[in-house]
């Protein structure tokens, strides 16, 4: 097959065995339930009410149980042959025999259900209905155990709402009349979460009428059954959590300040966010319901530390994990550090390593080797108290704790001793916020910060009218038939020269014309079932279109084109696998559908921090901890990428709010950026060199991120050693040449040829910087096959 062949020609060349097509097939179907059963946390098992016993007659209640939330909405979601409710996985362990469901009831939920659907109203977002009374009765004369269904919906450009009583992170009055209803007429009752991100777990945390809770999270297509195989213990939950569930909305750092101004969000609470606030600052301790890390299985397991010691600037830590109960199941296994307050402060507790056991049956052990770098466990000194612009090792005792949640931890007899404190890394100044007032420290208290940040480039350019730009399309390359024969009879170098070997990518660019350079500098036309553009599309020099698709739950594709693909369950599901190897395998798998359907970048993984609990599109990031956050995003990175389709990591970076979203200004301190909000990305790039970065919609301390030179030039490519390409978010508001300047290579969906041909030509911009950005976008279209 030609290189291209698939951007060129849009065959339909199945992947699979024997021709079979490999999109939203079966083996990646059971992947999906799979990795949706291994990613649900188990958050409360009183007297063992978990797993059902065989035979056990549920009664389900809640319009959750049949309105389920396989994903969020917006570009993260996905067109799927068929969507598995709680009521669906539950019947299907009614036919195999293992318990038995009141259809009476579903029947109700179902057509309630549907009802509101038809009027218009999506899944998710339909409203809790009153329980017939009839029906209660014969629920309660006929039913062993109650299983009550919550779920939420969220999405793309609007965020959620932390008021009581009215939804979203609480429940709404409907909810708690029916769980109060549920609560009161059974003895025995189970609480099903289809949830994307943090949500109010007071109502059931020290409640003795629910005696168990399984957050299922939005687990994909099969997330319904999925559950269904850990309520009836087909399999032994091992999820844990990914962020802390407080006890209140407000008890989060970030609640007070978030809705203070549609303009801008102040990252006050610093580096101190998730765990590391609630288990450091004062008092915030006891606000945690389900502490970071936290995760019940059917088992019990015991982790024994074996050895623990530095090998040549690495902390090597042995454990011995034995499953003392009598089911098989897996374990995470966490390294928690502690580092000196030091003259910086410090969180009291960081994740440094994690493990997870294979499948261990009843009795069986497994030895795990956690390893994290020293140099891992220095702290950023933005304001130079001991040296400026420079990750510092204080001085001082690091101690070490190992267990299965940042609350359930043993002390390790081995310490790290650092005699003086050192330099671990000097770096420089770049992206200081201009306006961030103060900042929390490790004590509780306050600390003032300095105003005024670094100063970018202004637009020298009349600005566009932003109004007019939203959905814009690429231009069509038409050429003529002239034109055509030109090409062929003219003597260039093609691309599918340079991949060959026979030229230099530096030497094509230079035959382009600037109109033809600055048009290679944005989003080009759809073609064949893509609907997020294409990069490239200059055939005179045989550059191919290459199409671009949404994720990350699945490869989107519009419901219009008649191609089911194969949703997968959240990324904050995935995440609390804690198994980069499941999340590489859905990479893999999700990517092979992605070329199948002849399109070449996947629009994923997305790494944003879990700052609020509000953030609109949680459920499509990983977690509040930086290192997870990094961990999996590489893995995911790496089985995209494993089957030559480029990944796009995004949205590089604080996109922790949807409100106003494309002109929002997130103003954080450099050293919350270099600890948490830079972090996660700065580990995918060292371990996985995603083909393509995305750049957020929103400011950053004052300054569009597609923009900023020290971000995109500075930290990412000459810090980091990012050797890919950098893409905008799709129609943002910042301007296309000044984004070429600061190496953002291309404008998405489309770019703005003229403006930069305008900017040239007064000046602002040059052919060379305009080149290296072409270059770029040509050497990741060179990587793809
Ligand atoms: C989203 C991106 C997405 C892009 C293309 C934007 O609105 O923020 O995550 O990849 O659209 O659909």
């Amino acid at each position: 097959m030609k290189k291209w062949a698939r951007a060129l020609y849009q065959p339909c060349l199945p992947l699979g065995r024997n021709g079979q097509r490999v999109t939203g097939c079966e083996e990646h179907i059971l992947l999906s339930r799979k990795a949706a059963a291994e990613g649900m946390v188990l958050l409360k098992n009183e007297k063992s009410i978990l797993p059902f016993e065989k035979g056990t007659r549920l009664a389900l209640f809640g319009k959750g149980s049949v309105d389920y939330v396989k994903g969020g909405g917006g570009s993260g979601d996905v067109t799927t042959a068929y969507v598995r409710s709680l009521q669906d996985g539950l019947e299907i362990k009614e036919e195999e025999g293992k318990v038995q469901v009141l259809a009476s009831l579903g029947k109700f939920y179902r057509e309630n259900v549907s009802a509101q659907y038809a009027g218009g109203i999506q899944p998710g977002m339909t409203a809790e209905p009153e329980i017939p009374c009839d029906l209660l009765e014969k629920a309660k004369a006929w039913a062993d155990a109650a299983v009550i269904s919550i779920c939420r919906f969220s999405g793309e450009g609007w965020d959620r709402k932390g008021i009581p009583g009215d939804g979203d992170f609480y429940l709404t009055r409907e909810e708690q009349n029916m769980v109060d209803t549920v609560t009161a007429n059974f003895e025995k009752v189970v609480v099903v979460l289809n949830v994307g991100g943090m949500v109010d777990t007071s109502w059931f945390c020290d409640s003795e009428k629910i005696q168990g809770v399984l957050l299922a999270w939005q687990g994909g297509m099969e997330g319904g059954l999925a559950a269904a195989d850990l309520l009836c213990g087909d399999v032994n939950p091992s999820g844990k959590l990914t962020d802390t569930f407080a006890r209140t909305f407000d008890d989060y750092p970030s609640s007070a300040g978030f809705n203070e101004s549609e303009d801008y969000v102040d990252y006050t609470e610093d580096i101190y966010v998730g765990y590391r606030y609630f288990e450091t600052i004062p008092g915030a301790a006891e606000k945690v319901n389900y502490p970071f890390g936290f995760g019940l299985s059917y088992t019990e397991f015991a982790i024994e530390p074996l050895r623990a010691g530095e090998e040549d600037g690495t902390i090597c830590v042995d454990v011995r994990v034995t499953n003392m109960g009598s089911r098989a199941g897996k374990e995470v296994v966490q390294l928690y550090y502690r580092a000196p307050q030091g003259v910086l402060g410090k969180p009291l507790e960081v994740l440094g390593a994690f493990a997870k056991t294979e499948l261990l049956g009843a009795g069986q052990s497994q030895v795990l080797r956690l390893k994290m770098p020293v140099k891992a466990m220095a702290s950023y000194d933005d304001l130079g108290k001991i040296q400026a612009s420079a990750y510092v090792l204080e001085a001082g005792n690091y101690s070490f704790r190992i267990g299965n949640s940042v609350r359930n931890t043993v002390k390790l007899d081995y310490e790290y001793q650092a005699a003086q404190t050192v330099v671990t890394e000097q770096l420089e100044r770049k992206c200081a916020p201009a306006a961030l007032k103060s900042r929390l420290l490790a004590d509780g208290s306050y600390e003032e910060l300095p105003q005024g940040g670094d100063v970018y480039e202004k637009n020298r350019l009349i600005p566009q009218d932003i109004d007019t730009l939203e959905g814009v399309e690429p231009d069509v390359q038409g050429i003529t038939y002239q034109e055509k024969k030109e090409w062929r009879n003219a003597d260039r170098i093609t691309l599918e020269d340079v991949a060959e070997g026979k030229a230099d990518l530096r030497r094509l660019l230079a035959q382009l014309s600037d109109r033809e350079l600055a048009g290679l500098l944005g989003g080009q036309v759809n073609t064949g079932t893509a609907n997020t553009y294409g990069m490239g599309n200059l055939p005179a020099y045989g550059i191919p279109n290459i199409m671009t698709a949404d994720g990350p739950a699945g490869l989107r594709i519009r419901e219009e084109c008649g191609v089911y693909t194969t949703a997968w369950p959240c990324a904050t599901l995935l995440a609390c696998t804690w198994n980069p190897e499941i999340v590489f395998e859905a990479g893999a798998a999700g990517a092979a559908e992605v070329k199948e359907n002849n399109i070449g970048v996947w629009l994923t993984p997305a790494m944003n921090i879990h700052r609020s609990p509000l953030c609109g599109r949680n459920f499509e990031y990983y977690s509040e901890d930086p290192l997870v956050s990094g961990k999996m995003g590489a893995a995911m990175i790496r089985g995209i990428q494993s089957q030559h389709i480029g990944a796009s990591m995004k949205h590089f970076c604080c996109n922790n709010k949807e409100t106003n979203r494309k002109d929002s200004n997130s103003r954080v301190s450099e050293r919350a950026l270099r600890e948490i909000y830079l972090k996660g990305f700065e580990i995918a790039v060292k371990e996985a060199q995603p083909w393509t970065v995305m750049t957020s919609y929103n400011l950053m301390n004052g300054y569009p991120t597609s923009c900023n030179p020290e971000l995109l030039n500075g930290i990412l490519r000459e810090e980091w050693g990012f050797e890919g390409m950098v893409t905008t978010d799709w129609w943002n508001h910042a301007e296309h040449y000044l984004e070429v300047k600061a190496g953002g290579d291309i404008k998405m969906g489309c770019g703005y040829p003229d403006r930069i041909l305008e900017a040239k030509e007064k000046g602002f911009v040059s052919r060379e910087e305009m080149e290296k950005c072409a270059e770029r976008i040509l050497g990741m279209i060179l990587k793809v096959d």
